[in-house]
């Protein structure tokens, strides 16, 4: 049997230059002749993916938990693809996965409360276990100022400075957890320019792009 594909997952706030990143990787990966793709979460183009950008764009309101479930069932829409892609090979860089779902409900709080939550953590984390886990989480990080300076957030629902703040704060806490369960989760300094924040992020997928022996694992199993 031949080494599969690896799964690598950029995660981050909204302006931390995921999306740059993760096409210059892709790009990087082609032209080093490496099978590889990029997908991203939401995908909008699924009948579920289609409510929920019609939630992001405020088109639509939805409860908490009703939206939160959607984003894993959009997840779940793709896993048995992903699965099959990485088995015959191909790498997959997937721009924000199960960590931005944690991430962005868990952070909501409560009408009228400073910090109380609005949906219990671990009831968040719950609905994406045993999807595929990724061989590597990559958490650009970045800061208010420079997000701002991006030309500030447009104008979706949570591209807001305080909820970004919050997330900023879930996402810690959810590297923490990656890790202590043997994942790989690499925060890197996304306020340095694009050329420096790709070397680092090449520097720690090249050796996983040449092919992964092990098997793919289950995430937060
Ligand atoms: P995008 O800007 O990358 O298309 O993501 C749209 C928004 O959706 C972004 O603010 C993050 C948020 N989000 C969630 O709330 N839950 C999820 O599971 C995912 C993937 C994204
Ligand atoms: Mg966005």
């Amino acid at each position: 049997m031949g080494k599969r594909g690896a799964f690598i997952v950029i995660e981050g706030l909204d302006k931390s230059g995921k999306s740059t990143q993760a096409a210059t990787l892709l790009r990087r990966l082609q032209d080093s002749q490496v099978s590889a793709k990029l997908i991203k979460f939401p995908d909008r183009t699924t009948t579920i993916g289609k409510m929920v950008d019609s939630y992001l764009r405020s088109e639509s309101e939805l409860d908490d938990h009703v939206i939160h479930l959607l984003f894993s069932a959009n997840r779940w829409e793709l896993a048995s693809s992903i699965e099959e892609s990485l088995k015959q090979g191909e790498t997959i860089i997937c721009d924000r996965y199960a960590f931005s779902g944690i991430a962005f409900s868990a952070s909501k709080i409560r009408p009228g409360s400073h910090s109380y939550p609005l949906l219990d953590y671990a009831w968040c984390r719950s609905p994406d276990i045993g999807l595929p886990a990724p061989d590597i989480a990559i958490m650009l990080d970045v800061s208010q100022d420079v997000a701002q300076a991006r030309g500030g957030y447009g104008e979706e629902r949570y591209e807001k400075e305080d909820v970004q703040r919050r997330v900023r704060d879930v996402f810690v806490r959810i590297g923490e957890e990656f890790e202590g369960s043997g994942g790989k989760w690499l925060v890197v300094d996304a306020d340095e320019k694009p050329d420096e924040v790709q070397t680092v992020i090449w520097d720690a997928v090249k050796d996983l792009v040449k092919g992964i022996e092990g098997p793919l694992e289950k995430l937060w199993d």
